[in-house]
């Protein structure tokens, strides 16, 4: 398929056939979702690959016993982890390193390096450390002084940086349902779930936050719900 048939392709799929799908297909459509653009490319996500049926049967519930999830082959969860953020700044750090060394200019090395280590080392560990939502009040209070001089990035409030993490996530899941549709199977993205209780069955931690789950399947032509609507195009589309 073309990317526009496959975007076509695509649907919410609420009722699946009652045929397996393979789980190293899947696997790969994660691997893809990988690659998906992602904020300061620190990669504050998590991706959990449910195949087992008791573990599926479980999160069906937790998914309110919704049909695109009781018929679902597998599921896919995505999760947030914000509190990788030294983790992953640590290891984006030591990669960009290497690719400075392996791509820049001998020249450009010490200067380059020094930016990225001010970016991981100071700047993604300022934005992301949380505390009561107190360290986000204080950020708003910097940001606020110093965009009064230069143009600032003013989203850095704890829940700001919460949106950030999910809006990354949710591209891994597009980028996922995608390869799917590539594949030829079905997805449904679901946020009709019980948080608590998906953290409780994927054993997460504190600071995990489930995006979306995503179920996995072949088609059931029930399971798609008539012609696609939109609103029509005119009233979303703006050119400036
Ligand atoms: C973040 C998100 C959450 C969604 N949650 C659910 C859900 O819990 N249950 C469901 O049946 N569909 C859910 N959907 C699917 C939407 O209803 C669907 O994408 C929309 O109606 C457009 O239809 P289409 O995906 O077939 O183009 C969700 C979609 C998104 C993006």
């Amino acid at each position: 398929m073309r990317l526009e048939e496959i975007i076509n392709f695509r649907r919410s799929v609420r009722l699946y056939k009652d045929l397996p799908i393979d789980s190293e297909k899947v696997k790969h459509c994660i691997e893809l979702a990988t690659l998906a653009p992602n904020s300061s490319n620190m990669q504050l996500w998590e991706f959990y690959h449910i195949t087992n049926p008791e573990i599926l049967k479980e999160l069906s519930a937790a998914c309110f016993n919704q049909e695109a999830a009781t018929t679902a082959q597998q599921m896919v969860v995505f999760v947030t982890r914000q509190d990788l953020y030294r983790k992953r700044a640590k290891k984006v750090l030591e990669l960009e390193t290497q690719n400075v060394l392996k791509n820049s200019p001998i020249e450009k090395h010490d200067g380059r390096i020094k930016k990225w280590k001010m970016y991981y080392g100071k700047v993604m560990p300022f934005l992301y450390v949380n505390f009561l939502g107190l360290l986000g009040i204080v950020r708003k209070v910097i940001v606020s002084i110093v965009g009064l001089f230069i143009a600032t990035p003013y989203q850095v409030s704890e829940s700001d940086m919460r949106v950030v993490a999910h809006k990354t996530c949710a591209l891994a899941a597009q980028t996922f349902m995608l390869a799917m549709a590539n594949e030829s199977y079905d997805t449904c993205p679901m946020e009709g779930f019980d948080s608590r209780r998906v953290k409780s069955i994927l054993k997460l931690p504190f600071g995990a936050e489930i995006n979306m789950i995503v179920s996995c399947g072949i088609r059931d032509e029930r399971g798609v719900w008539g012609d696609r609507m939109r609103i029509p195009f005119d009233e979303v589309y703006r050119k400036i």
